[in-house]
């Protein structure tokens, strides 16, 4: 209709008969604009074709002088502005892709009113695609649909069964639903209504009878809005996936550095194949059975692993000595805890990554090396790295002996409770070992 109103403009003529001061004639074709213009919704310019009308009626030249340019130059608007909004005559190609985009724009209008859901197709059906709904009810079961697709919603308020405020709450209650644009129609101008439409989740609204320029700019705009806020939205999911997946592969990169150092160990001590792993599993056993977090426990696991880094200082023939070691060789031996603190203790990213490399020698009574400290001044982590060390060097092969019996381990932490190990942590790995009838536990 909107478009029919375009094309079938009497203008040129009008303006014949107005040079020609034929009346009759410029009577009968302003009385159809009066007509046409109501129908699109165009008050305005309608008022006055009516006026011209009546002065043509009554031959009142003098009014039709004065007033006749105005009406020619709103009717000419209108036309260029419903031209420019389809996209008429537009001979660039933008015009074109964007006719396409808003065709593929489907909207939705409810309303009760047959005449309405007709007036708000004709205006807007050339431009995007329109579905209609006589009631909320009508609505939601094709919103509902599968495949399904719908990009603005425009909601009469007054419904007879449910309103449109019943409509919007069921929509934005619909997490498949919430996030499409509604725009209220209304024929109120009560501003209460609007500041309970807005907060509702309205986006606009849009007054019968409707102005079809003023009802095209607001369904441009809030596409646009929408549209806008889509991406922004997707942007920023898109950024966050990527420093997710940027975080897993740092955290991924990070524990396979830290084994391959742990490798790098065992890689010159042939006899403790393994170790590291082992001992990062029965240190984090141990620190779970003693209540600590999540985090803690995967701590002592990094620092289990790198406990003995220091042996990469080591020359290879004291390290893999089958003999009994020199007294100056188990000095040089020794050093793999203080050379291992030096190694790790650069890495700010975990503070105190250190301390197990340090002193996981270091004995409970205070006899232990290398700085001979006691009780709770030695690290938490370093205590329970001590008998994890501990419990696998007795359930491993040595060059010198093999696997001790399960009793025997046992036996040796109830020994060694309070004078190499902190009775807490001996006492864990006790129960862990009467956990284990089957001694399954070693690796
Ligand atoms: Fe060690």
């Amino acid at each position: 209709m909107v478009q029919m109103f375009r094309s079938e403009s009497k203008l040129d003529e009008i303006e014949k008969f107005y040079e020609a001061k034929d009346l009759k004639n410029y009577r009968i074709l302003v009385h159809s604009v009066k007509s046409t213009a109501l129908s699109i919704g165009a008050v305005p310019l309608s008022e006055q074709a009516k006026a011209l009308e009546n002065a043509a009626k009554s031959d009142d030249e003098k009014y039709i002088e004065e007033n006749h340019h105005r009406f020619a130059e709103a009717y000419k608007e209108i036309t260029e502005k419903i031209g420019a909004a389809f996209g008429m005559g537009g001979e660039d190609k933008n015009a074109d892709e964007k006719a396409d985009e808003d065709k593929n724009t489907n909207i939705l209008v409810v309303d009760d009113n047959p005449m309405n859901l007709r007036v708000a197709q004709s205006l807007l059906g050339k431009k995007y695609t329109i579905n209609t709904a006589a009631s909320g009810e009508d609505a939601m079961k094709l919103l509902s649909e599968d495949g399904n697709h719908t990009d603005l919603i425009l909601l009469d308020i007054h419904m007879q069964d449910e309103d449109g405020f019943d409509v919007i709450k069921k929509l934005k209650a619909d997490s498949k639903l919430s996030d499409i644009p509604v725009i209220f129609l209304t024929a109120d101008d009560d501003q209460n209504v609007e500041t309970e439409g807005f907060k509702a989740g309205a986006m606009d609204f849009i007054r019968k009878p409707f102005i079809p320029d003023i009802m095209l700019q607001r369904i441009g705009r809030i596409l646009e809005l929408h549209r806008l806020q889509t991406n922004l939205a997707e942007e920023v999911k898109r950024q966050t996936k990527y420093a997710e997946e940027r975080k897993e592969r740092m955290e991924r990169l990070s524990r396979e550095t830290v084994l391959s150092l742990a490798k790098a160990v065992e890689a010159k001590d042939k006899y403790t194949n393994g170790h590291s792993e082992r001992v990062a599993h029965y240190a984090r056993l141990i620190a779970e059975k003693a209540g600590m977090s999540e985090t803690e426990q995967d701590d002592i696991y990094i620092i289990g692993l790198l406990h003995d880094i220091g042996k990469i200082g080591i020359p290879d023939t004291v390290l893999n000595k089958t003999s009994k070691l020199t007294d100056e060789e188990f000095a040089v031996i020794k050093t793999h805890t203080t050379i291992g603190a030096e190694i790790l203790k650069n890495i700010t990213e975990m503070p105190g990554i250190e301390q197990g490399a340090r002193w996981h020698h270091e004995r409970y009574d205070g006899n232990g090396y290398p700085d001979g400290i006691k009780g709770d001044e030695i690290p938490e982590f370093a205590r329970i790295i001590c008998v994890a060390d501990a419990y696998d060097a007795m359930t491993s092969t040595r060059s010198y002996r093999d696997i001790l019996p399960q009793e025997k381990v046992r036996a040796e932490f109830v020994r060694c409770s309070g004078t190499q190990f902190d009775p807490k942590f001996a006492d864990i790995m006790i129960e862990l070992i009467d956990n284990d009838p089957n001694y399954k536990m070693k690796g």
